[in-house]
């Protein structure tokens, strides 16, 4: 199949990839570009282990062609902190024990991010129904739900 010479701007950095029509975009991120932060669960858009923001936005990418991101924002889980330091997600994930094995934490820490993007200060139910397509094997999502509640900005706090 031919292949096709692209740009891809990922976590503020331009990665340089040869891609071939049918490649996904999780393919590239782990397989050519070795992004293994954003985990491959079911490659079928049911478990959310893939999630990633596109422009902000939170979708699957076992579900979109790697030629479809070109010329717009990835950030993938490497690019969550801008600091070095965890992301907040990330130390409430911890501090809270919402995760075992990890492996869906990724996926769930950039929905969650897309949640918190959206509405600084979401309704456990909001959070709960809008989580619903990442699936986790280990934890009761209980912790979850929590650990995100945690890092809400109550209306009005914002600084
Ligand atoms: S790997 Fe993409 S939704 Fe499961
Ligand atoms: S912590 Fe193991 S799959 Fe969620």
């Amino acid at each position: 199949m031919m292949k096709t010479a692209i740009e891809l701007h990922i976590n503020g950095d331009s990665y340089d990839a040869l891609v071939s029509p049918n490649n996904t975009l999780l393919e590239v991120l782990r397989e050519k570009l070795g992004l293994m932060g954003t985990k491959r669960g079911c490659d079928l858009g049911a478990c959310g282990a893939c999630t990633v923001l596109i422009d902000g936005e939170a979708a699957l990418s076992c579900l979109m062609l790697a030629l479809d991101a070109v010329g717009k924002k990835v950030t993938t889980i490497e690019g969550l902190s801008e600091t070095g330091e965890l992301h907040p997600l990330q130390k409430a994930f911890v501090d809270q024990g919402a995760l075992q094995c990890g492996f869906c934490t990724p996926g769930m820490i950039m929905t969650a991010q897309a949640i918190l993007q959206e509405d600084p200060d979401p309704t456990e139910e909001i959070i709960k129904k809008k989580m619903a397509g990442n699936l986790c094997r280990c934890t009761g999502y209980k912790k979850v739900v929590e650990a995100v509640m945690n890092v809400r900005t109550p209306a009005g706090k914002e600084d």
